[in-house]
């Protein structure tokens, strides 16, 4: 049975006044849910208050991007080394709003999510199709290739390392989120393409969905056989919805 992992990603959200109320919350909330695992992903400038408050809780934190680079002359960018100093155990990449709006490739996600494991960091790994891309017929083209790019550069015996999402783009923030059965055929096919390179990696490989998940379809979401947690985006910055999608995961 794989372990459900439910995961906030803040996006460009919070404030230093405004976070401890929510970080406290999660924490406390977290604590009391024994099958499932909370993170948050908080932007870098809170990364040392999210170590601060949450340190010895039940809730992991973690960033939003990383470096490909383990560094030198790259203004700007934030190394997995220098996540490590602030104790993030996560790190998305590849998220869709960088795909798009940074212009970041297959491989140069590929290259973030090795950077990540490296450091020992777990990199949640993002994949989804546009909505023109999936009127066109090409969703599992799309991830494939997405997918594929990570498999070739970490190999495939170190895809335990990292956790999978795979987000919908029209479904992110649009408050339409993929029904049930798009999100498990998406969810069933990752997993069958990791299979066929590793059995034994492709049974165990932990798949989130993302994509205006929310306490009301969080459990007809979480309760699929192949969806192992949820990434979520606005509803994690409310701390009783973030706990209510952890509790239905938790009941799934
Ligand atoms: P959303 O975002 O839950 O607000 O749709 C999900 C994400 O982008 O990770």
């Amino acid at each position: 049975m794989r372990n459900k992992l439910i995961a906030g990603n803040w996006k460009m959200h919070g404030s230093l006044a405004g976070n401890p109320a929510l970080l406290q919350s999660v924490a406390a909330g977290a604590a009391t849910q024994s099958n499932v695992s909370f993170a948050v992903l908080v932007p870098f400038p809170y990364l040392a208050q999210a170590q601060a408050l949450l340190t010895g809780t039940s809730c992991a934190w973690g960033a939003q991007d990383v470096s490909e680079e383990a560094g030198g002359a790259f203004t700007g960018e934030v190394s997995a080394a220098m996540l490590r100093d602030f104790g993030c155990r996560y790190v998305v990449a590849g998220h869709s709003e960088r795909r798009a709006r940074h212009g970041e490739s297959d491989r140069r996600v590929a290259a973030k999510a090795l950077a990540a494991l490296e450091a020992g960091l777990t990199p949640i790994v993002c994949v989804g199709e546009t909505l023109d891309e999936r009127e066109a017929g090409q969703t599992l083209a799309v991830v494939y290739r997405q997918l594929d790019a990570v498999m070739e550069s970490l190999g495939v015996r170190r895809l335990p390392a990292i956790v999978l999402a795979y987000e919908p783009v029209w479904a992110i923030g649009t408050g339409r989120s993929a029904t049930p059965a798009q999100a498990q055929e998406v969810h069933a096919a990752l997993r069958q393409r990791v299979s066929n390179a590793d059995w034994v990696v492709g049974s165990g490989l932990q798949i989130l969905y993302g994509g205006s998940v929310k306490p009301s379809n969080a459990l007809e979401l979480m309760r699929l056989p192949d969806v192992d947690g949820a990434l979520v985006g606005g509803a994690s910055l409310a701390a009783d919805d973030f706990l209510d999608i952890g509790r239905a995961a938790a009941l799934a």
